[in-house]
């Protein structure tokens, strides 16, 4: 009913405009007199300097937050991470031993192959810790630790405050380790504490804008193929961005890391052709820049996603939005909301049934 929509016509965009919320919810208890406090968790700095490697696995979006994840724990804390779908994880024989950690990550705590990417890790005698929204769901009861994300019930298929609420577990996670080992330098750690604590804000400056992003897709809708190019986090990014879009609007789409454009995807490019450049990492904005500069040769309309104060990127894009300036690795929890965002728009544009697309289920019980 609307009630419930809180008068918003979609759960989706109630979902969207409830992240600023969700995510100080999950992020404020467990920071404390600016330190990342993890009470709910049993890892010790014994343990964690018997781990020689984390694994992150999850399906999805989840799989999405992970594939960011990995940037900032190896930034972090020096450790090397891999990432894997858990459809896949257990047919390929993964290193795994008690120096080894499985970070699982799952909204419902119930997706099938997750939950068996667990069981198998802890017949490994890997050490294993969840990231899970729903309370007492069978991934969280299973593995060792388990951290919630405090995102409250998601109702729309495709998720939004979870895989925020998720972004914002891996940062906690990251800076606990890292200050457990001693990879962060004193000042930086403060940075990272103090930004954290002001994302929700910054966040909800950026969902005052939507209205922009939501003039974009009334003039784009009809595309068939959109094109989703980054680097680094923004790539990893784009990897959501991509698939939120396909998956409410059913308009095609593809992520692409932005120099890998030239191996292959290049060739898909025509005039026309929306092409989503996202550069909000100053170190590698000229370079993203080149490969948008490659895209318009060939024809392609470019929306480009920055930071405030790369306003240079209007030489090269032809529409642009901005979001606030944070540290580099916290960038992905700003820059997803416009996409979120984007791929509503469109959605609706094309009547699409938003909260509950085609051929899909929110929490998915088979292998
Ligand atoms: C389904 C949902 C996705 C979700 C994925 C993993 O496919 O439609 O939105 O990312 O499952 O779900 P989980 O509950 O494990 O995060």
């Amino acid at each position: 009913s609307a009630a419930e929509k809180g008068g918003y016509e979609h759960f989706m965009i109630k979902e969207i405009m409830e992240q600023p919320k969700a995510l100080a919810d999950t992020l404020k208890p467990r920071i404390q007199d600016g330190r990342v406090v993890l009470d709910d968790i049993k890892l010790t700095a014994e343990d964690l300097k018997d781990i020689h490697k984390i694994d992150i696995v999850a399906c999805g979006s989840a799989y999405h937050t992970g594939v960011v994840g990995k940037y900032v724990i190896e930034e972090l804390t020096r450790k090397p991470v891999e990432v894997d779908l858990a459809s896949e994880f257990r047919y390929r024989s993964p290193i795994l031993d008690q120096h080894t950690l499985v970070i699982i990550i799952s909204q419902s705590g119930e997706t099938a192959d997750t939950l068996a990417a667990l069981r198998y890790a802890k017949t490994q005698g890997a050490r294993t810790l969840s990231i899970v929204n729903v309370v007492g769901s069978s991934i969280a009861n299973q593995s060792d630790d388990v951290l919630y994300t405090w995102a409250g019930p998601e109702i729309a298929v495709a998720t939004t405050k979870a895989y925020s609420c998720q972004l914002g577990v891996l940062y906690l996670l990251a800076l606990y380790i890292g200050d457990l080992l001693g990879t962060i330098p004193a000042d930086v750690y403060r940075d990272y504490v103090a930004e954290l604590l002001i994302l929700p804000d910054k966040i909800q400056s950026i969902l005052e804008h939507k209205e922009d992003i939501q003039y974009f897709a009334s003039r784009n809708f009809g595309a068939k193929d959109v094109f989703f190019i980054g680097r680094n986090v923004d790539y990893a990014l784009t990897l959501e961005g991509s698939l939120k879009l396909k998956e409410i609007s059913y308009i095609h789409s593809e992520a692409y890391a932005a120099g890998e454009l030239k191996h292959g995807t290049i060739s898909l490019i025509e005039d026309g052709t929306l092409v989503v450049a996202v550069a909000t990492l100053d170190r590698l904005f000229d370079k993203t820049m080149s490969n948008v500069k490659e895209v318009k040769a060939r024809g392609a309309y470019v929306l480009g996603l920055t930071t405030e104060n790369n306003r240079k990127i209007e030489q090269s894009c032809d529409f642009v939005f901005y979001i606030p300036e944070t540290l580099d690795l916290l960038l992905p929890s700003l820059a997803v909301i416009p996409l979120q965002i984007f791929s509503y728009y469109m959605a609706l544009m094309k009547g699409c049934d938003i909260d509950k697309p085609r051929n899909l289920a929110k929490s998915v019980t088979v292998e």
